[in-house]
């Protein structure tokens, strides 16, 4: 838990209630969590998933873990304790984007179990979708995309994940997409289906 350092602060609210919002924009804001090894296919996903939702009139905004951390967590590493401030930050975001009622797609590692449930739990109830999106490590290296996986085994990219840093299987996640035997088509037809049948959006 992060210690709050403000003091002297007041929370105010609008006059846009969450129901406000859900009627207006005919949608109800969900995070939905996407978690895996790098090269497993989580950002191809998350642009193939926000794609489909906007097509269909959807809202919807992706959190990406490369592109954040061009940004707002460019001060963070990859030691256990910089990745898990990262995804405390993550959580917090995506809870702002889900509060605003967006469909919000986050494609972080999130290596670290205890981690993606304080986002969980930062979010209410129905709000958390988590996507384990699965692929045996070496497959993700096979693929190696980014030259990542060559650079590791090289030691010349210290604490990475899969190889010489740890990625904790989600035990509960809402879903499964394993991505050594599915196409990327088809991996996102698997969420948009369970989005649809828990009733977050019709396509
Ligand atoms: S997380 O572990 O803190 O959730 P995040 O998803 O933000 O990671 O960033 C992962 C991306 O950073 C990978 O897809 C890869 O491109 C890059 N990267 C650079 N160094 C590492 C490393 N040591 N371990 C994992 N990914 C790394």
């Amino acid at each position: 838990m992060t210690q709050t350092k403000s003091t002297n602060i007041t929370w105010h609210s609008g006059k846009i209630s969450k129901e406000d919002r859900k009627a207006k924009m005919e949608q109800r804001g969900v995070t939905i969590w996407l978690t895996g090894l790098s090269g497993s296919g989580k950002s191809t996903i998350a642009v193939e998933l926000e794609h489909a939702l906007i097509e269909n009139n959807h809202h919807a905004y992706i959190l990406d873990g490369d592109n954040v951390r061009h940004g707002l967590n460019k001060n963070l590493g990859f030691s256990p304790e910089d990745r898990t401030e990262n995804i405390r930050r993550i959580g917090e975001v995506a809870k702002l984007f889900t509060d605003a009622n967006l469909i919000t797609v986050t494609a972080f590692i999130s290596p670290y179990r205890a981690d993606r449930d304080e986002a969980r739990a930062l979010l209410g109830d129905g709000e958390f979708v988590e996507v384990y999106i699965k692929c045996p490590v070496e497959v993700c290296e096979q693929r190696d995309v980014k030259g990542l996986y060559k650079k590791a085994r090289a030691g010349e990219i210290k604490e990475f994940t899969g190889i010489s840093a740890p990625y904790e299987e989600p035990e509960n996640a809402e879903l499964v997409v394993d991505t050594s035997e599915l196409s990327v088509e088809d991996a996102t037809r698997k969420i948009i289906a369970y989005l649809e049948q828990e009733g977050y959006v019709e396509l």
